[in-house]
């Protein structure tokens, strides 16, 4: 046998040490489990697959050792065994169900939630139905299984946020799905010798959820409830709980309307002797079985009309009968049958008319014949009557049961199923009946789907799939199966039929032709005849059925005087009971019990067998309800017919997990590279291959797994976890790539948003810069020639050029010499030429700075003293004294301050600012200021003296001007009128990155994206379907979908770097009539300037007046002197 290889290795290979394993005692070691260290420690192995041993005996050690330590949960893998601890464990707290939730079978100790949990995991993760098969013996705790089940998927499934399932709602259709669970127990439990809540129906609860996984609706079918319990029960056994709720707690009203007495009042609920049971509280189950019935939304009529047809009941038991002379039946006390009728509003007459008479036709069915009635002794009233009773309220559970589907169906489509079946349990009694075979008949096709789908099935899947394998042998009960429910040769039931179908007045002979029939069975080795009993061989055991009464039970049909009765009712409640129209041309043989029972058997094992199934096994630990006693013999014997050592060995020379390579494909394409790209399924090759390649590259080894013809096979569960874990850290780290690309994307947007801010920012003052300049220009109003650098581009007018204002600490020297009151603003500063006169000597420029705040302008003057230097004022010129200002209209940089009349004269000066000073003085004066410009300036040389500055052009002089004796000559100037060329544009200078972001580029926007080439030479995988997908459902568009070509695409549409900035504007272009020119004499040009010949005769271009035309020759351009 193959170990699995995490877990058995150790324990087949290497054996114990002796000593080492003192707790588990010599061959049954307890096989290290990780969750040991952090976990409360447990008994025996949690899974026993892991055990040393696999015996039926080392099994119940292990179960016992468990039940001991109050672990009543463990695993075969992913069968859960249960054994009933008959005491409140205190598990099933919320938040234990909280830490079952999201977590996988091995990451928890075993439980009933963690069955729960995966079956609701795999119900969304694998997009399939799913069942929960629950079997064991009556009071092994199924029942309590289910329930938790319920309550688990209850609590984890979704909470229904935008309530999608109409007008039921999700969290109202829990409350429903939980309201059935009271309910039902009501009418279908009973107390019984072996379960104080037994029930005596079978139940299958789907539960119906959305793609969310949430609740969307349910829907419970019902299987055979056992009818007879309501006329009569076994010593110490009780009638259906609701009846005694009932009768215990009516209201006055109902006591007043429907005759309800206790229940020792009615025959039905007395005889057996079993009023009360200590652990049930009838009262307090009764407003439950109230409130119960107000969720799933029964109106208070529905539920009048119940308790009325539970009072038909409990009346139609205390009729008693007499018997006349002749033998025949009679009522004595009319006073019941007359509330009968009142109760079922029929004729008082006609009560008492079908409770002792029987109609009967001579000629057969279909044929006329005579009809008479024929009176009935007291035991065939008797069963006339219980007959009435039980058809009333077996009808009655059936609609209940209809009725809660009808609130519960769901409003919306729905995606996934979850069926949970808690269906009575295996019965041996001391004497069995119909009923008992039904149940033990559901139970082996239970049992069949266990064995077809864990040791059949599977077993022969590795036969199919090629895997390598060695059967193991297991007790296959279709025998058991087909001897029961076999049509040729006949099976019981269909004995069974045969001989119900002879009978007609007499049940006894029908019996006995039923004993003749099965004789022919006598050959089948799970069958034995024994006179008016019959022995069966069942899986769970050997159980011996009292044919008396079978056939009566078998034919289970109304006799027509009922159906009539029924239809003369006004109680429209009834009538809807009892729909059967009395069809006397119908031949056709009405379906028998057995027929049903088979029928709907088949159906369930049908429906089952298309979900996913959970194994929940249930063992009941003593016959006495019993929290302390460990029963070993009953227990092995249980072991033993539920074959769970089978169980054990298929599992673990098996593997845990297996599918279709489209579903694993499916499941786990994003785990490799090779088959996915950013999350689209791309692998081209067929399923099979891809699944091998996703294995292969998620590392599993390869002992792990193997390839079927179909299928893929994971050894261990803690594989498929692993891969499992993988897929969410898929989606986890992809989530987490999405918002870091989120983020660095508005890192990018801000530091964009706070770029252009910054660029509008700089313009914005720079605008107003140029504003002011032009004003400058504007005050000068084109009556002064411009120098030609100052055309060149647009020049802010910055105003304090030596950072007088400022932070500097050259600026600060000079405010200090300055001497700047608090209030003063500096508005303009700058180095100037002062004109001075040395005595003796003519005057000339001599250096200073001018600082001109809003309220005066000042001379500093510079000067070295003993070795240190020191700035002073010189002058101080108030704003208010400066009348105007003058200037020349030649190109020269001279300005003077006409003030009013002061001892220095007026500050006569150079500056190369000059414009900008008188547009700054201009702005500082409110504009009083007036502006002289002519051919000389006049200034006040001393007080009263006044002195002329004539300027003439002197193209000798090509830079700034030149002084001499009130004689300023300059070479000429730009046009007065000339324009500014615009603002240079800025340097690009360098480029930040703006992110460092991965997905963002790296050096900024400038720099191509090195992925744009590498997405161009290595191609992107397209996106393919999966298998076994219809690929358009995608509303996607694949090709927009890839990262690459999104982030390839920007980086074309990006615009060209700016080109790189032409130091002189494109020349104008040429004129149709250029004009000609002869040279005059030889020039001998250098670079950019053409050299010519006397008379050579060149084309003018451009002429401009600094004695420079720009010419061509031979389509060659160059300057030459003009
Ligand atoms: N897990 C459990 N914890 C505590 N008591 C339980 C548990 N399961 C069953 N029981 C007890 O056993 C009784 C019978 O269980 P039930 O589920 O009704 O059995 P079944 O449906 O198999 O006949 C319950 O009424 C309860 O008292
Ligand atoms: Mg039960």
């Amino acid at each position: 046998m193959a170990p699995s290889k995490k877990v058995g290795k150790k324990s087949t290979t290497a054996p114990p040490k002796k000593g080492a394993a003192s707790s588990s005692g010599p061959g049954k070691v307890a096989k290290a489990d990780w969750k040991e260290g952090f976990k409360k420690k447990q008994a025996g192995v949690s899974d026993m697959t892991l055990l040393s041993t696999i015996s039926n005996e080392a099994i119940n050690e292990n179960l016992k050792k468990r039940f001991e330590n109050k672990e009543i949960y463990t695993y075969i893998a992913h069968v859960l065994i249960s054994v009933n601890p008959f005491r409140d464990l205190g598990i099933y707290t919320l938040p234990i169900l909280q830490s079952y939730k999201g977590k996988n079978r091995l990451e928890t100790a075993p439980h009933v939630y963690a069955i729960a949990e995966a079956a609701y995991y795999a119900m969304n993760a694998y997009s399939e139905n799913q069942c929960v098969i629950i079997s064991g013996e009556s009071g092994a705790g199924k029942t309590e299984a289910a329930k938790r089940i319920m309550q688990y998927i209850a609590e984890v499934s979704g909470q229904g946020e935008g309530d999608v399932a109409g007008v039921g709602g999700i969290g109202k259709i829990k409350d429903m799905v939980l309201a059935t669970n009271p309910l039902l127990e009501s009418f279908g439990c009973a107390k019984t010798l072996r379960n104080d809540n037994s029930s005596r129906h079978g139940k299958y609860l789907e539960i119906m959820f959305n793609s969310k996984g949430e609740p969307v609706g349910a829907q419970i079918t019902n299987y055979l409830l056992e009818k007879g319990r309501v006329v009569g029960q076994i010593k110490n056994e009780r009638d259906f709980h609701i009846f005694y709720q009932f009768t215990k707690n009516a209201s006055p009203e109902q006591r007043e309307t429907l005759g309800i007495q206790g229940p020792e009042s009615y025959v039905y609920t007395s005889k057996s002797g079993c009023l009360d049971v200590p652990s049930i509280d009838d009262a307090a189950d009764f407003a439950e079985t109230l409130k119960a019935m107000n969720i799933v939304g029964l109106s208070q009529d529905e539920q009048d009309s119940i308790f009325r047809c539970l009072a038909m009941v409990l009346w139609l038991g205390n009729v008693q009968f007499g018997e006349n002379e002749d033998g025949n039946s009679t009522i004595p006390d009319e006073g019941v049958t007359e509330f009968i009728a009142y109760l079922m509003e029929v004729d008082k007459d006609t009560v008492t008319k079908v409770l002792t008479s029987r109609v009967m036709e001579t000629g057969g069915i279909g044929r006329r014949g005579s009809i008479y009635d024929v009176p009935l002794n007291v035991s065939q009233a008797g069963a006339g009557r219980d007959a009435l009773a039980k058809a009333i309220y077996e009808r009655l559970f059936q609609w209940i049961v209809d009725r809660v589907n009808v609130s519960m169906k769901p409003q919306v489509r729905h995606d996934h199923v979850i069926g949970v079946l808690d269906i009575y349990g295996f019965e041996i009694f001391q004497d069995n009946s119909f009923e008992q075979l039904c149940i033990n008949y559901v139970n082996e096709k239970l049992q069949q789907i266990f064995i077809e789908l864990t040791l059949k099935t599977e077993q022969e899947e590795y036969v199919r799939e090629q895997i390598k394998w060695t059967p193991i042998d297991y007790f296959d009960n279709k025998v058991v199966c087909e001897l029961i429910e076999e049509k040729r040769p006949p099976g019981i039931f269909a004995a069974l039929n045969d001989a119900t179908a002879t009978a007609h007045a007499d049940p006894s002979a029908a019996d006995n032709s039923f004993v003749q029939r099965l004789s022919s069975l006598g050959s089948n080795p799970n069958f034995e005849s024994r006179g008016s009993k019959f022995l069966i061989k069942h899986y769970a055991g050997e159980v011996l059925y009292n044919i008396s009464g079978m056939t009566d039970k078998n034919k289970d049909s109304l006799v027509k005087d009922i159906l009539d009765l029924v239809a003369t009712s006004s109680n429209s409640f009834l009538q809807e009971l009892f729909p059967d129209k009395v069809d006397p041309s119908n031949k056709k043989r009405p379906p028998t019990a057995g027929d049903k029972i088979k029928l709907s058997a088949n159906a369930l094992v049908e429906n089952l067998m298309k979900s996913q199934p959970s194994y929940i096994r249930t063992i009941k630990p003593n016959q006495n309800r019993s929290p302390s006693e460990y029963d070993s013999k009953a227990i092995l014997h249980q072991i033993k017919y539920l074959g769970l050592q089978e169980n054990i060995r298929v599992r673990r020379a098996g593997f845990a997990y297996r599918n279709t390579f489209e579903k694993m494909v499916e499941r786990f394409y994003l785990l490799s590279p090779n088959t996915s790209y950013a999350g689209e399924y791309t692998w081209n090759g067929d399923p099979q291959s891809g699944c091998a390649q996703i294995l292969k590259d998620t590392g599993i080894a390869k002992d792990e797994w193997q390839m079927g013809t179909t299928k893929a096979f994971i050894k261990n569960p803690e594989t498929l976890f692993a891969l499992e874990t993988m897929r969410d850290r898929y989606w986890h780290n992809m989530a987490g790539r999405i918002q870091r690309a989120w983020r660095n994307f508005l890192r990018y947007r801000n530091e964009c948003a706070s770029r252009i801010q910054r660029f509008w920012r700089s313009k914005k003052d720079g605008i107003e810069y140029a504003r002011f300049r032009q004003k400058g220009h504007d005050l000068l109003g084109g009556r002064k020639e411009r120098r030609r650098y100052s055309l060149v581009s647009m020049r802010r007018f910055a105003g304090d050029y030596l950072d007088v204002g400022g932070r500097s600490s050259s600026g600060a020297v000079l405010k200090n010499a300055a001497g700047l009151g608090p209030s003063e603003t500096v508005v303009f500063s700058g180095r100037v030429e002062l004109l001075k006169s040395a005595f003796g000597r003519s005057s000339k420029p001599s250096p200073r700075f001018l600082v001109v705040t809003n309220s005066a302008a000042y001379f500093l003057i510079s000067s070295a003293k003993d070795g240190r230097i020191s700035t002073t004022v010189e002058r101080k010129v108030p704003l208010v004294t400066i009348r105007s200002v003058g200037l020349s209209n030649l190109r020269d940089d001279w300005i003077a301050f006409n003030t009013t009349a002061s001892e220095e004269g007026d500050p006569v000066f150079t500056s190369v600012f000059k414009t900008e000073l008188v547009a700054q003085l201009h702005k500082a004066t409110s504009g009083s200021l007036q502006i002289n410009i002519g051919p000389s300036i006049d200034y006040a040389k001393k007080k009263e003296k006044r002195q002329l500055i004539q300027f003439k052009k002197d193209e000798m002089v090509v830079r700034n001007d030149v002084y001499k004796s009130h004689v300023v000559s300059v070479g000429s100037g730009e046009p007065p009128n000339s324009q500014s060329r615009p603002a240079a544009r800025r340097l690009p200078g360098v480029v930040r990155p703006i992110t460092q972001g991965k997905l963002l580029r790296k050096g900024g926007p400038s720099t191509p994206h090195p992925s744009a080439s590498r997405a161009a030479s290595k191609p992107t995988p397209k996106p393919v379907s999966l298998p076994g997908k219809v690929a358009p459902s995608k509303p996607m568009s694949y090709e927009t979908s890839t990262p690459a070509a999104k982030s390839a695409a920007p980086s074309s549409r990006m615009p060209p770097p700016p080109p790189a900035r032409t130091a002189a504007p494109p020349p104008p272009p040429a004129k149709p009539d250029v004009p000609r020119y002869k040279s005059l004499f030889n020039f001998d040009g250098q670079d950019g300037e053409m050299s010519l010949k006397k008379e050579e005769i060149v084309e003018v271009k451009e002429k401009d007046d600094n004695g420079w035309w720009l010419v061509t020759k031979n389509g060659s351009e160059g300057w030459a002197p003009s």
